[in-house]
This record gives structure tokens, sequence and C-alpha cells, in this order.
């Protein structure tokens, strides 16, 4: 079959691959300690449960507007006035089938060919595909470990042409979990503010997911003259244990918004109008559940610290939030067990699928290849099971 040719240019998902793998294996029995999930392993609380039963018995099962429902618009702004302290209005809003469609809908309503991309890396694996699909050049600029995987004004200075078009930020990160502050952004602000036709991207699908009581601020917050090129994207996947209703949203300029949603029109058209319904639920209604499922986390995220800092040679910077770590395990590259050498993060994320039955996202499908990705949305047994696994599975590399 002869297949287009953007389909060449782009990668499978490497979290969904192994996730595949993992169930895979499952499914034949093996305990897998699955350390690629990408999402909370907390049920949707029951009270946005209802409100979709609910939705569905009262008839709410019908198409809405293709930009999503009035009141989930609402609901939006409100959020966003609530936590950023930016005011907007339903025309600034588009509700998506998942942050990931907000941004492929962005990115084909503003990204021309040629237009480049500025993404520090390491970066989400769907960010330079996403950016190819839409013909445009992503520009991926590795960031220092030293720095926390955060990216320094110096190198996105370096970074930007006459051809920059978009810089997408995403704090906190996939895969680092690291998270700018405000001095931090008011710092790459001073590089974006001359660069007038430049549109900047904040990824926010980790914002509540925050430990240590630290500030929430994004780009937009912490610099007034660049709110209006600001484009907020975020959904209810991950703050409210929602991966599977597919609901995100887009948050800017309208002009942006209304092509987005011209875009949107011709694709998947509206959202499911159930998760539309239960969406509102969540954003408006009890959000003391995010903030026990936060604590989990940070308890998790410090355990899981705890372990990866007593390999050998594994260093790793400490999460702000979200649910993964990045460690460097580039110091077991070049060493063996039974004649099997592991030399880069594919190799070791393969041999600890094979020797121990630990799915982990090999760090090279985020752009660095010394690290791996674990996530710890798994029960303490299952991390601590998982962690003996991998601390035995190294210390056979000799
Ligand atoms: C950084 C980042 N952005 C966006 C998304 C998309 O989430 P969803 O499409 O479920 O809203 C994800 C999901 O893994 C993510 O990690």
């Amino acid at each position: 079959m002869r297949l287009a040719q953007r389909v060449a240019a782009i990668q499978p998902s490497a979290t969904l691959t192994i996730n595949a793998k993992a169930r895979a294996l499952k499914q034949c029995g093996v305990q897998v300690i699955n350390f690629g999930v990408g999402e909370p392993d907390f049920d949707t609380p029951y009270h946005i449960q209802e409100a979709a039963v609910e939705s569905i018995k009262n008839g709410r099962t019908r198409y809405t507007p293709v930009g999503g429902i009035d009141e989930l618009k609402d609901a939006v702004c409100g959020t966003i006035q609530a936590d950023y302290g930016l005011s907007f209005q339903q025309d600034n809003v588009l509700i998506s089938c998942g942050g990931k469609h907000a941004l492929y809908n962005l990115f084909q309503a503003v990204l021309d060919p040629g237009d480049e991309v500025v993404i520090p890396s390491p970066y989400w694996v769907s960010y330079p595909d996403m950016v190819r699909l839409a013909g445009a050049v992503p520009i991926t600029v590795p960031c220092p470990e030293a720095n926390g995987y955060k990216l320094p004004p110096g190198k996105l200075e370096e970074a930007i042409t006459k051809k920059t078009r978009m810089f997408i930020m995403n704090s906190p990160s996939n895969p680092t979990g690291v998270h700018y502050g405000r001095d931090e952004l008011a710092a790459l602000a001073e590089v974006l503010l001359p660069h007038e036709d430049l549109l900047i991207v904040c990824d926010d699908i980790y914002y509540r997911i925050l430990f240590r009581n630290q500030e929430w601020v994004n780009m937009a917050m912490a610099e007034e003259r660049l709110r209006d090129r600001t484009f907020i994207v975020n959904g209810v996947s991950k703050s409210y244990c929602m991966t599977g209703w597919r609901i995100g949203y887009l948050v800017g300029h309208a002009d942006a918004v209304r092509a987005a949603t011209k875009i949107q029109g011709q694709s998947t058209s509206n959202p499911s109008s159930i998760s539309q319904w239960a969406s509102v639920t969540a954003l408006r209604e009890d959000q003391g559940v995010v903030d026990e499922m936060v604590k989990v986390f940070e308890k998790r995220c410090d355990y899981v610290l705890e372990r990866i800092r007593a390999l050998p040679g594994v260093s790793c910077p400490a999460p702000d939030g979200a649910f993964y770590v990045f460690p460097n395990f580039s110091t077991y590259y070049g060493k063996k067990t039974g004649g099997r050498v592991v030399r880069n993060s594919l190799d070791l994320a393969d041999y600890l699928m094979e020797k121990a039955h630990v799915a982990v996202v090999p760090g090279n499908a985020f752009g660095e290849d010394r690290c791996i990705r674990l996530s710890y949305a798994l029960s303490m047994e299952d991390l601590k099971e998982g962690f003996d696994r991998v601390e035995s599975a190294v210390g056979a590399l000799v």
C-alpha cells in the first residue's frame, strides 16, 4: 500500500509502544511492573462519574457546538481566573478531545511549512511529530542536567532564528517533573519579548500536580507583555484522573482559537458530550480530591528519589511535580551481563523488561539517551517491588 509521505516522517508514540509490550507480557501471565504508565492510577472521582451518568439520563448525548459547550468554556474561564489570575471569555476557549488534540489543532492553525518551533529537550514525545505533521520544523534544544534540564535563556536566544514561529514550554515537565519558577520564566521572557511574531505555548497539563507548596506560575502569568501571544493548553486527564474521557482545552488569542476550532470542525467535531458535562463538574466542584491525589504523588516521589539515588552512579534532578522521574543511567552504558551489552537507553529498557519484567520508557524518545523515564503512578508495593528488581538487574551489569 502506498502511504502518504507524512507518515514516514513521524514515529509511533514510544510510551504507547512500551505500554503495549508490558500488556502483552502481562497477558502471558508475567508479573510486569509497569513504570511506563502516563496516567494517574486512581479512578475518576465518584461525583464526576455521577455527573456523566446524569448527563446520559438527561439526554445530553447529541452533537454539541464544535468547539465545546458554553458551560464548559465558562468553567475553563473560571478555572483560569482562579488558578492563573487571568481573564478570558468563551471565544478564547476551544474544548478538544484531550490536551494532545488541543495542541494538534493549534499547530495546524498557526504553523506554516518551514516555520521553526523551539522545543527544550528533554521534551514530551509528541511535540516534534505534531510539529512535523503541521509541516513545520522542530528545533530541539538540549538542556543541561545541572540546570534541572531547564532551558537557560542563552540557549533559547541561540535557537531563535528569523523562521522561529513558536516556543513550547511544558512545566511541570513530562519527562523530568521539573517546574520553572517565576524568575526563570522572567529571564526567558526577556529573550522572547523582542521577537514579536513568536508564539508561546504553555502545556500546563500537570499544573495541579505540584509538590512542596510551590507557586504555580506560567509564562502568561510571569510576563504580562507576552499574554497576547501565549497559549495555554490544559485538560482534565491528569488532574482529575480522566485520561480516557478525552477532554482538553486551548485558551488564547480569539483569532487562533477560531482557526483551531475550524480545523476541529473538519476532523473530530465536538468532543464527547458526556465527557464535556462530566468535565464541567470536575472543574467546578470539589477540588479536594485533587489535593489528596497530589499528597500521595508527593510521598511516592520522595520514596522513588531515595531509591534512585541509592543506585551507584545514577543521578536525577528532584521533580517539582507531575508523576515522573528521569534518572541518568548512562554510567551503566557499555556494561554487560551474560555477553549482552547495554549500549543506550533502548538497550537498557529492553534489558529491564526481559531480565526484571520492569517496563520503563527509553530516554531517547524524549531526546535524552542518557536517561530513562519512570512513572510513579503505581502503588507503594509495586514501586518497592519494581525498584528491588531494577536494583538487582543493574547490579548484575559489569
Ligand atoms: C506533556 C503532556 N502534554 C499533553 C498530554 C496530553 O494529555 P491528554 O491528551 O490526555 O489531555 C500529555 C499526556 O501524556 C502530556 O504528558
